[in-house]
């Protein structure tokens, strides 16, 4: 390479004007003038126009994606011909000297935002996909936010260590990705859901206060917001209650907002318990940046006439509304209904708001002062539209969160640059699981119950809270943590109500009971997903584009073509024999 480059794009303005420069890039476009050739020069996400003369035989053969190095003079644009949309747009390069360094195909997609090409494609040329400006964009600011929290922790006196990917299977409600051990037949190492159990037992070590920007692997359902391979925020601290996890968090959050998006975050964050955020909002992790709160109708309906809510409550459920403003149409209520279907709601009753009261198909049900008692209640005034679901309360819950949604967004009800952050507090500790019939944690099973209710553990463990916390962004689960168990035998105790036997709990966790054995301690700590927090600080709509090289729903890495078979050799001597079940 003869023209070594002088500047980037991005630092090339009218103050250069006459200045000789050297660029090097792509040729994101070519426009063709006849006596003069125009190419816009793409460097790492940002655009330089270079003209060429025609004499250029070079100039010709420019195709997109071509990388070249341009040596010229930068001038100003003629007036008419400026373009604002470019950093770069009050100035052009006039070419005096190129040179080609390489050639490249024809791209598959056009590498801009406006493709309209399937994410397969694009995942598949992930290295063509990632040239889009955008994209580029949203790692350097995932690169300044990993740097501004390592300056914060450092200063606070955290340190970075880093804890095994090959390890031992860690409950955090996944399935684990196995790895096979070759010396030891028959045998898998896991690869960590998170590093909680290492955390903890940096803490027994003395660490005092850890951190660790840290993969985390989670064999599960992925939807926008998952990945089997994401990454975490993680820390842990000894000697400390939830006051000053919290301090530091909202530390990092405020600082963070401001430094890279010049966004003021009020602190504290809000607190909510869990309790109140599943009453008002239906979800663990409600969006708050608007109100359209649920209101609960079981007491007015436990005696109507209307069998579907009256029976609902009989059978212990709920009803459960929402008061939206403005009309709908039927149809519009047919697509809400089919929408809350798929999330387990049998139908979606609803009331129109007029002058002369409730008005709907199924009013009849209802004497006048139930119908009073309902638009009272629901706050409704003429033109609101009120909507019911019966059912099981988790039914309800999960159908009207998401009714919540869809109208906030029908209704335009959410603003898009607010960030709303909440603590959401006072989880119960445990949960019952009704596909495996038994108690689980809420949380994981090292997560400390309040001292005061210690004592209905083994009497009523579901009337148990615990010292967790999630913090909640925007309605997405930003992170979550908790004081933790630091004795062992509350932490047997623990693994006793979960149905874990004291045998299979010193199989299973032997290393750490003994661990909390020895001088243990109090401790406490969070992980922030630290994928999600850069989705939501870029606008993103996905985590696939904060992460370099993202896998598909299906799991599946279409750049490298993973996961894929191995040789028989491999397996032999991983001791390994397929016997594949569809
Ligand atoms: P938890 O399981 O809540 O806690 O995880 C912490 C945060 O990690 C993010 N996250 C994910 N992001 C992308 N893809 C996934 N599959 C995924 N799963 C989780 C979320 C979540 O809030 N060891 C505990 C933390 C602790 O107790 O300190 C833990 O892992 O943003
Ligand atoms: P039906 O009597 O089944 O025709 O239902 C009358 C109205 O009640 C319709 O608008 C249904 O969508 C609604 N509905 C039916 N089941 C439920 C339910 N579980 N919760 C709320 N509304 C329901």
């Amino acid at each position: 390479m003869k023209l070594k480059r002088t500047h980037y794009c991005a630092q090339l303005n009218k103050d250069n004007v006459g200045q000789e420069v050297v660029v090097c890039g792509w040729v994101h476009s070519r426009r063709d003038h006849g006596g003069v050739i125009f190419i816009d020069l793409r460097d790492k996400g940002d655009i330089l126009q270079v003209v060429f003369d025609a004499k250029f035989e070079v100039a010709h053969k420019l195709r997109s994606e071509y990388v070249l190095s341009v040596k010229g003079k930068i001038r100003r644009r003629p007036l008419d011909t400026e373009n604002p949309q470019l950093k770069t747009g009050e100035i052009e390069l006039v070419a005096e000297e190129v040179e080609l360094l390489n050639k490249s195909l024809t791209p598959p997609f056009e590498i801009s935002e406006k493709t309209k090409t399937s994410e397969e494609i694009r995942l598949k040329y992930r290295y063509l996909d990632l040239r889009r400006p955008q994209l580029l964009k949203n790692f350097s600011l995932r690169h300044k936010v990993s740097k501004i929290i390592r300056d914060i922790l450092d200063k606070r006196g955290f340190i970075e260590v880093e804890t095994p990917i090959l390890t031992k299977s860690t409950p955090e409600g996944a399935r684990d990705y196995l790895v096979p051990s070759r010396v030891n037949p028959g045998e898998f190492f896991a690869l960590p859901q998170s590093p909680q159990l290492f955390k903890q037992l940096l803490m027994v070590a003395g660490m005092d206060k850890y951190f660790q920007i840290c993969k985390c692997f989670r064999d599960e359902d992925l939807r926008a917001d998952r990945q089997p391979e994401f990454t975490q925020v993680d820390m842990e601290m000894s000697f400390v209650d939830e006051e000053v996890i919290f301090a530091v968090v909202e530390e990092i959050i405020s600082t963070l907002f401001q430094q890279v998006l010049n966004k003021k975050i009020t602190l504290p964050f809000p607190r909510l318990s869990h309790g109140e955020a599943m009453e008002k909002y239906g979800t663990d992790k409600p969006d708050l940046r608007f109100g359209l709160e649920i209101i609960d109708l079981s007491g007015i309906m436990s005696n109507c006439q209307f069998k579907v809510f009256k029976g609902a409550v009989k059978k212990g459920g709920k009803v459960r509304g929402l008061r939206v403003k403005g009309g709908f149409s039927r149809k519009e209520i047919e697509e809400m209904t089919a929408w809350i279907a798929s999330f387990g709601a049998k139908g979606l009753a609803w009331m129109k708001v007029t002058s002369e009261g409730l008005e709907s198909n199924i009013t009849k049900f209802f004497s006048k002062e139930e119908l009073q008692q309902i638009q009272d209640k629901m706050q409704g005034e003429e033109g609101d539209l009120l909507l019911f679901v019966a059912d099981k309360e988790k039914i309800v819950n999960n159908s009207l969160a998401n009714l919540r949604l869809y109208l906030a967004e029908k209704k335009k009800l959410i603003n898009s640059d607010n960030f709303h952050f909440s603590w959401i507090i006072d989880f119960p500790l445990l949960e019952y699981s009704e596909e495996e019939k038994r108690l689980q944690a809420l949380h994981h099973p090292f997560t400390s119950p309040k001292e005061e209710d210690i004592c209905l553990l083994s009497e009523s463990p579901q009337k148990v809270r615990s010292r967790a916390y999630d913090l909640v962004l925007n309605g997405y689960e930003l992170g979550g943590g908790s004081i933790r168990i630091h004795n062992a035998s509350l932490q047997r105790e623990m693994f006793n109500v979960l149905g874990i036997s004291d045998a299979q709990a010193e199989q299973k966790f032997g290393f750490l009971l003994k661990a909390l054995d020895f001088g243990a301690p109090p401790h406490g700590g969070i992980a922030l997903g630290l994928d999600r927090l850069i989705m939501l600080m870029v606008g993103a709509d996905s985590i696939r584009d904060v992460i370099a090289f993202p896998k598909t729903q299906k799991a599946i890495c279409l750049l490298t073509e993973s996961p894929s078979l191995v040789t028989e050799k491999q397996l032999q001597e991983l001791h390994i024999k397929l016997d594949i079940v569809e």
